[in-house]
């Protein structure tokens, strides 16, 4: 939430900036800015409401030289998204420029202290609080920039990235993180000194160096012109930074020719998926390797049960793995949305083990869960995409899902690729705790590899939703049915649809409809039935004529060849034939292309729907 990009070194730091924000836009886009000093010592700010390309706009007349600069992409918390609260935020003297992501909690005593001290505020945010207090310091304590930011964070409660300027000092970048993400990007300059970029992620970077120092929390960095960078702890204990290889192309970070991010990354999970199982799964020694199992098996071995936290999508998939690895491990999986978890005394033992799902490694609720968890002891597994991210960093163990970048707000490939991992996960578990047959291990693993094919299939043969997508943009409401694993794949369904085209949907078991839901179908009414033939087959028919008989509309994913359900239903989808566990990483295909014609036939923004962020680093 909220995108952070720096530049310090012997180009022009503009065109950096911009592209970086571009990058970084997924973050947020209800405003953007930049401060550049130029050559001759002035401080510009230069802000605007909306996205990145209105900042250019506005700018296109300005002056934007200077070779050291910061710049923001924001998604509002404090103060209505507007050019005021837009960041960066000017010191009371403009002597200082300052950009934020996270919250200061503590803001509004801060703020009173300051204004008692004379300090007039000219926005309503919490991040302009930060840039006065530094100034306050600097004055108070007559101290460098630097000792200043040192002074200011020592009283600050919250999260928070941040990144100043100093009008005086135009050779000098300074940062600090705690709880919100922030990378260094170390590369050289013509005069082979060292230049550095700044990231709340590697997105904005990589084009230049994939040379990066991931910042901790209560880390402060100081970068030089003359290529000297210094890491200190908030007690100005001097920190050793570990300088790490990006493992990330920038045609990563292209459309590729379609339209929108979020198609790519539909179209891409078959590979994806065939990435993250590479060196995973061997259908020759039929053997699945998760080094993180392996080399923690005892913990596995021992403990009493699972506990899975996740937000959003990635609790959708946590539910499919529940699923999977009771069945599959006979163990206890309990899983809980990281923002209820962390705030309700749960119980924790020091023999359970605690795995976070998230895509980012960001997500605030997941992190603070995580902490809350090893600080009763229990084992912390991470299941990520984003290398280096901080879930990553702070769990004792995990898998990546190597599934490349997300940048569509939607997620799509990461939530099959978080299926496909926490199914390995299962699989490893119960291979070590011999819970299940040979004959059942071998063809859950034969069956695994066959999926990314499988899912080309699917992608292949629902080509045509763009062409009926446009009949349903006139609806108002959704239901989305599924029963066992299809019943999580009927939440996130419903989720696709509701982010990215503003139609109101819901997901439900298909059994509990009559709870209720049942209730809303009319004629009007479209319900998805996720339909396989498969487990509950039977019953999920029986759900159906319930709807058809109160004349909903039946859309329906079914099983290549079956013709019952097909005949039933007003629009199917169709795809292939697979174990019941598996039937997930398909069924969603269709979901995920259905909500995308849809939204793009209302027009909508898929890649920045209004209001969300991709990664939500506040709580
Ligand atoms: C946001 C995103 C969702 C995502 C959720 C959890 O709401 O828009 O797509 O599922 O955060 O994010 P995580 O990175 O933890 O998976």
């Amino acid at each position: 939430m909220c995108g952070i990009v720096g530049y310090i070194g012997t180009q022009e730091a503009y065109p950096i900036l911009i592209k970086g924000l571009h990058r970084l836009e997924y973050r947020g886009y209800d405003s953007a800015g930049i401060a550049l000093i130029n050559g001759k010592g002035t401080l510009s700010v230069y802000k605007e409401k909306g996205k990145v390309s209105a900042l250019e706009a506005s700018v296109a007349e300005s002056d934007t030289s200077g070779t050291i600069g910061i710049a923001h992409t924001r998604w509002a918390t404090h103060g209505e998204p507007n050019a005021t609260n837009a960041h960066p935020h000017y010191s009371q003297s403009k002597n200082l420029a300052l950009v934020h992501n996270g919250i200061i909690e503590n803001y509004k005593s801060l703020r009173t202290m300051l204004e008692k001290n004379g300090i007039t505020f000219c926005s309503d945010t919490d991040t302009e609080v930060l840039v006065q207090l530094v100034e306050y310091m600097q004055h108070s304590h007559n101290c460098d920039l630097f000792t200043a930011v040192q002074l200011a964070l020592k009283n600050v409660i919250g999260a928070y990235a941040i990144a100043i300027i100093e009008k005086t000092h135009p050779d000098r970048l300074v940062c600090a993180r705690k709880g919100s993400p922030l990378i260094i990007g170390v590369g050289k300059s013509d005069n082979g000194r060292a230049e550095f970029y700044l990231g709340s992620d590697a997105t904005p970077i990589v084009e230049y160096t994939k040379q990066v120092i991931y910042l901790n929390d209560e880390e402060i960095a100081s970068m030089d012109r003359s290529g000297k960078l210094e890491i200190t702890n908030l007690s100005n204990v001097k920190q050793t930074p570990q300088l790490v290889t990006l493992q990330l192309d920038l045609d990563q970070l292209e459309k590729g020719g379609f339209p929108h991010f979020m198609l790519k990354e539909i179209w891409e999970q078959p590979n994806a998926l065939r990435t993250c199982i590479r060196g995973r799964l061997n259908v020759v020694e039929k053997d699945v390797l998760l080094s993180g199992i392996i080399d923690h098996k005892e913990k596995f071995l021992n403990c009493k049960r699972i506990i899975i936290c996740a937000c959003g999508t990635s609790w959708h998939s946590a539910l499919i793995g529940k699923y999977f690895i009771e069945e599959a491990c006979q163990l206890p999986v309990e899983v809980e949305y990281a923002s209820e978890f962390r705030y309700r005394n749960p119980v924790i033992h020091p023999d359970d083990v605690v795995i976070a799902v998230s895509q980012s490694g960001e997500t605030a609720d997941t992190l603070a869960a995580i902490q809350l968890a090893k600080e009763h002891g229990a084992f912390l597994y991470g299941i990520c995409n984003v290398i280096g991210s901080s879930i990553a960093r702070a769990t004792d163990s995990g898998t990546y899902l190597h599934v490349g970048p997300e940048i569509g707000v939607a997620s799509t490939k990461a939530f099959t690729g978080q299926v496909i991992t926490l199914c390995l996960l299962g699989l490893a578990i119960a291979k070590e705790k011999k819970t299940l047959s040979d004959e059942m291990f071998h063809m859950l693993v034969d069956e695994l590899q066959q999926i990314p094919d499988k899912m080309q299939w699917t992608l292949e043969n629902n080509k045509h939703i763009d062409q009926f997508a446009q009949m349903f943009t006139y609806c108002k409401n959704f239901i989305y049915l599924g029963r066992g694993y299809n019943y999580p794949v009927a939440l996130e369904g419903a989720l696709k649809l509701k982010e990215i085209s503003y139609i109101h949907a819901e997901g439900y078991p298909a059994a509990e409809m009559k709870h209720g839901p049942i209730a809303l179908v009319d004629e009007e009414m479209p319900v998805v039935v996720i339909a396989p033939k498969r487990g509950m087959y039977d019953k999920v028919v029986s759900n159906i004529q319930e709807i058809k008989s109160r004349k909903g509309k039946i859309i329906s994913v079914v099983t290549k060849g079956d013709s019952v359900v097909r005949g039933m239903s007003d629009y199917s989808f169709v795809i292939p034939d697979t174990r019941d566990c598996y039937v997930p990483l398909l069924a969603v295909i269709p979901l995920q292309l259905l909500s995308y014609y849809v939204a793009v036939a209302k027009g909508r923004n898929v890649d920045q729907p209004r209001n969300l962020a991709k990664s939500v680093t506040v709580e």
